[in-house]
This record gives structure tokens, sequence and C-alpha cells, in this order.
């Protein structure tokens, strides 16, 4: 049978605290396991004085009817506000299915996801969400994800185990176990230890924040707690601002959204760095500022041989006009290749090579003179090889730990000169 299913797209304005119904999206069944996705605004929302765009790209304010035939009839703003890895094992479990539509895991999703959306069956939207899990549940929250990640997932009776998902359950997007919890004055994502971890990666990551920042880049706060013993990486979410009781939300999309692309391989020719230049100079309200701004980023992905910098890794956010979102998920992948190393998205004329050539040969896309780019590059490059040991062992990395994760830094194949390929 053909199926259409229909949800309401709420929005909370910037500056507001309380959402307003934005519009309607519908997704038909065409056959063949294809999906139509459809979207309208609503006309009250339309003729709101304040209203706002959802993203800057694809769903302008207009009162046609946007289409899609892509991503199972997923608008990019919307896939942005879906779960990914983590919350969507978290809702099948949950729900203890696998056939899950994309609906599905809107509708089913926390109210704790990126940006400002949210999604639902009444036309009137539901109060937002005011409490969310304290610091001090940080050691149950890590008990309850190692018993999702377990294999299995066998420990404990069905209805501690609901409990337990619900405790975790979150619609940040990404792979790894995370929960989101709230201080005082903010709401931090916390990213907890696996068990396959080679490494301490709370306390790589936090320092590779830190270190980032030294450098220049406006990256996401964070901190570290440890948590029975193993470190707990608290980033601060810069999507949600404390007001009152309340908390201001603001717009937030990814890079795959600003390309109007998707994770599917057969889209890779558009991941690229040089292309995200090409687009935020076209919505951001300061494109040189912002295309120059990733011109660090990439060469600093680059240097510590963060090579899972893929589009998602990359945001825009609009507290009231369309920025880049501050740097988050750096992380050094010590890798044994000394000659070459690529990056998630193309970064030169020679792809994805992570290479000093290779970076400065589309500067001027970033808006920079080669001369520029090049200083850049080499302050860059000093500052990371002279202070990511220390950098790191502050941020509680062991010794034995910066010895694994010391290859990542300024490899031999960074510096290669004359490349062809
Ligand atoms: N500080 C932040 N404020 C708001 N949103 C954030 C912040 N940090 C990350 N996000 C959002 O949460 C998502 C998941 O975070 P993150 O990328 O750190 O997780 P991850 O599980 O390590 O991801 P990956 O699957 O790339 O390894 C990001 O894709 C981004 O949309
Ligand atoms: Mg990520």
């Amino acid at each position: 049978m053909i199926s259409e299913r229909e949800c309401y797209v709420y929005i909370v304005l910037p500056g507001e605290t309380e959402p307003v119904t934005a519009g309607r999206l519908l997704i038909s069944e065409t056959g063949n396991g294809e999906y139509a996705g459809r979207f309208v605004y609503g006309k009250s929302y339309l003729s709101r004085a304040n209203a706002a765009a959802i993203d800057p790209v694809e769903l302008h304010l207009s009162d046609r009817v946007f289409e899609t035939g892509l991503m199972g009839g997923m608008f990019g703003a919307l896939r942005d506000a879906s779960p990914d890895l983590w919350g969507r094992i978290l809702i099948e479990k949950h729900l203890n299915r696998t056939d899950l539509s994309e609906m599905d895991y809107l509708l089913n999703s926390p109210d704790d996801r990126i940006g400002a959306l949210g999604f639902g069956l009444n036309k009137v939207p539901p109060a937002p969400k005011r409490s969310f899990n304290k610091s001090i549940d940080l050691e149950k929250l890590q008990r309850a994800v190692e018993a999702v990640t377990s294999s299995g997932y066998v420990a404990g009776s069905a209805a501690q185990r609901a409990e337990e998902l619900l405790l975790i359950g979150t619609s940040m997007g990404g792979a790894r176990p995370k929960a989101v919890i709230q201080d005082e004055d903010a709401l931090w994502i916390a990213k907890f230890a696996h068990h396959s971890d080679r490494y301490d990666m709370a306390a790589a990551e936090h320092a590779m924040l830190t270190l980032a920042r030294d450098c220049g880049i406006n990256a996401a706060e964070s901190r570290t707690v440890k948590i029975a013993g193993r470190n707990v990486l608290l980033v601060k979410r810069f999507d949600r601002e404390k007001r009152g009781a309340d908390y201001c939300r603001y717009r937030m999309i990814s890079s795959l959204t600003a390309l109007r692309t998707d994770d599917n391989p057969l889209n890779r020719d558009k991941w690229s760095y040089i292309l995200i230049a090409d687009e935020l100079r076209r919505f951001s309200s300061e494109p040189a500022k912002d295309a120059r701004e990733l011109f660090r980023r990439m060469v600093f992905n680059s240097l510590i041989t963060n090579t899972d910098d893929h589009l998602r890794n990359h945001a825009f956010l609009a507290r009231d006009k369309w920025r880049l979102a501050p740097a988050y998920d750096l992380l050094p992948f010590p890798m044994t290749s000394t000659e070459r190393r690529d990056l998630a998205l193309v970064c030169g004329k020679h792809g994805r090579y992570a290479n000093v050539d290779n970076l400065i040969s589309e500067c001027p896309r970033f808006m920079y003179r080669p001369e520029e780019a090049g200083v850049i590059i080499e302050d860059m490059a000093k500052h990371i090889s002279a202070g990511w040991y220390k950098t790191a062992r502050k941020a509680g990395l062991s010794d034995k730990d910066c010895d694994i994760l010391r290859p990542a830094f300024v490899y031999p194949g960074f510096y290669t000169h004359g490349i062809s390929t």
C-alpha cells in the first residue's frame, strides 16, 4: 500500500524561547521504495513580522510548495534535525523495531535536537523542554551508555532498560555515545568513553579544541570530568542559550545542507572545503571572515590528522543572521602512513591531500593571497609542533596516550613539495 505521512514543523524564532508552528511536512511513498517530500510554510507563520526561513539555501520564506525526491523525501535542514547513528540506535532499541521510516525517527526523537526546529502531530507545538539531566547524573548515564553499547544489551529487566534508554535519549547527531546535560547556565553535550577506545578520546578532543583556540580558531568551549575513573567530555552547546528558566534556540544546518548533498559516497565530489567556501559567500553575513576561518580549520585538521572532518562536522548557525558555527568534533587520528594523508573533504587542486602546497593551491577561494596563506600555515604548524604535547598533558592525557597520538601531528608528507596527483 502506498503510504503518506504528515507532521507539523515547529520553530523557535530568534530571541524567543517558545516554539511556533512554521509549516507542514508530508512524505509520500511513490513506489519502488522511493519517497517524495513536500513542505509548506503556514500562512499565519508567513504573516509574522519576525518569520525566519528554516535554512538559508532551500526552504526560503515563500508560500510555494517545496518538493524533494532525495533522501527519502527529507529536506536537508529537517534531516539535520533528525537523529544520526547514536540517536537512531536509541530509538530502535527503545521501540524494539528496526523498520522505522525517516518520519518515525523525526517523531520519536527527543526535543534536544540541534537547532531551532521541532516536530509533532499537533498543530499547536508542545511546551519546550526545560529540564535535562544534570552533571550529577553523569555516572548513571555512563553506566546506561555501557549497557546500550555492550553487545546484545542484555543487562537488567525490560523496565530498567527502558528507563536507561529514556535517560540517555538524545537526538543530537554523530556516532559516539552522548547525552545532553544542564548546569546552572548552559546545556552541554556529554561524550562518553567507549569500551573499544584505544586512548582517552575525551581528553584528546578537549585538548584539540583547546589547541584549535590557541591557533586562532573559534572552537566550542569544552572541559572534561572524571566519572568512575574515566574522562567524559563536556562540550558547551552553541545552539542554545539560557534565558530565565528557558532556552533560546538558534537555527543550525550542517554543511551537507549548505551544499545540498548527503552522505551517499556517490556524491563524494561535492564533499569539499572549497565548495563550502563558495557557498557560504552567498548566505553568511560575514563571508570573508567565515571563509578565512574555514581555511584555518582545514589547515588545522591537516596538521593534526583529523581525517574525520566530514560535512556533518562543519555547521552554520543563525543567532540572528547566518554565520559559520564554532568548530567541534576535532580529533587526531594517528596513522602509520607518513607520505600522504587525505582529509574527508577536498582541500585543494590535488584533492583531499593534507599537504601545504595543496592547501595553498585554492587559497583565493578562501579570500587569502598565497603569501598570506603560507604565513598562516607556517605559524599554525609551529604552534602545533611546539604546543600539542603540553596541551594534551594538561587536558589529562597520559604519556602513553601521547605516544600513541604523536604521529598525528605535522606528519612528514604535509611538507612534500611538487605534488603531481
Ligand atoms: N557544541 C555544540 N553545540 C551544538 N551542536 C553541536 C555541538 N557540537 C556538536 N554539535 C552537533 O552534534 C553533532 C554530534 O556531535 P559530534 O560531531 O561532536 O559527535 P560525534 O559522535 O563525535 O560525531 P561523528 O559521528 O562525526 O564522530 C554534530 O554533528 C553537530 O551537529
Ligand atoms: Mg561529528
